[in-house]
């Protein structure tokens, strides 16, 4: 199944329960908006674009249990702030919301909601099939990918922005291999993109974070590749280590790309502007149930960074590569 679909049999949001993969598969079904936001905020669906489709259906589920237009309102405001950063989430929400005004009645709004929200999440796979074929013109039979968090089909409904550049290389009949980042301390990177590689039977090393400036040095990736949260007037945002992967990069002569669609751009902000969202302790406090630091130790936790457009070699989106990246891209 896709990462996150509509049921119109039982009028539910389905989706894949990443928090539980490599070691379990198991499908988790939103009947109301609270379910939906517990799942975002525990990374249950994760990725921006997965999180603009999530934003999408959440105003679908809003709409269905037809509540007035306050409680209505202050529900899907619960909703765009579930994850600050990527801005894909507010974008689905806000299309969704646009479109669902446009009907009469709390059936028509829900009917027209369903619409767009099974229209973005269509375009969402359209979209990264054409990052897929003007990204996989950079990559050349041979290349070692480097790759941080997980920007494939998890991330997305389908196919993936980064992995997706990966997958129709391949697909043209180029051998690619890929590095993943472990990307601690959720381990994105172990656990979904290695996953959903090996489901596909694309090569893939694993390595920890740290293990990214020597794998560089040593020429055992000649390329690096990732997805992006947001798009900003001076940079991207993504997973917390992109930032280092793209420093590391640029020392050592590696093109270092981003793969992001035209809805992760919010060019007109300054990443100045942006929330960072800072997660809990208990993160880095614990692995799984075993503690591993102490208690008591001061946590920091940002879930993203910020990497400035002078270390990006090209942003690959649905349109075409942007090359020449400045603040007015
Ligand atoms: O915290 P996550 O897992 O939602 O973070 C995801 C990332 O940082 C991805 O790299 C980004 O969303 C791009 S996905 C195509």
């Amino acid at each position: 199944m896709r990462t996150i679909e509509w049921d119109d049999k039982k009028d539910v949001v389905k989706l894949i329960d990443q928090t539980l993969l490599p070691g379990d598969y198991k499908i988790v079904e939103c009947t109301h908006l609270d379910e939906l936001i517990e799942a975002i905020k525990k990374l249950k669906v994760r990725g921006a674009p997965a999180l603009g489709v999530a934003g999408a259906f959440g105003v679908v589920l809003a709409f269905m249990n037809e509540q007035d237009e306050a409680t209505l309102k202050d529900e899907v405001e619960k909703l765009k702030k579930a994850r600050p950063t990527a801005v894909n989430l507010s974008y689905g929400v806000n299309r969704t919301l646009q479109a669902a005004m446009c009907g009469k009645s709390m059936q028509e709004r829900c009917s027209y909601a369903l619409d767009e929200a099974k229209r973005i999440a269509e375009e969402d796979v359209a979209v990264n099939r054409k990052i897929g074929e003007y990204g996989s013109a950079l990559l050349e039979d041979g290349d070692v990918v480097l790759t941080h968090c997980n920007a494939g089909r998890l991330a997305c409904v389908d196919w993936g922005t980064a992995l997706g550049v990966i997958r129709t290389a391949i697909e043209k009949g180029k051998q690619i291999e890929v590095i993943a980042c472990e990307t601690r301390p959720l381990n994105q990177g172990s656990r979904l993109t290695a996953w959903e590689l090996l489901q596909d039977e694309i090569p893939v090393t694993l390595i920890t974070d740290s293990m990214g400036a020597a794998v560089m040095r040593e020429g055992k990736a000649n390329k690096v590749l990732v997805g992006a949260d947001r798009v900003v007037k001076e940079g991207v945002l993504n997973k917390i280590g992109t930032y280092m992967h793209a420093v590391v990069a640029k020392a050592h002569g590696i093109p270092f790309y981003v793969a992001a669609p035209l809805s992760s751009f919010d060019t007109e902000r300054s990443y100045k502007a942006v929330e960072i969202e800072e997660r809990g302790p208990e993160e880095l406090l614990f692995f799984g149930e075993k503690q591993i630091a102490p208690l008591n130790v001061k946590v920091y936790n940002p879930a993203f960074d910020f990497t400035p457009f002078e270390l990006i070699e090209a942003i690959i989106t649905e349109k075409g590569v942007i090359r020449d990246l400045k603040e007015d891209v």
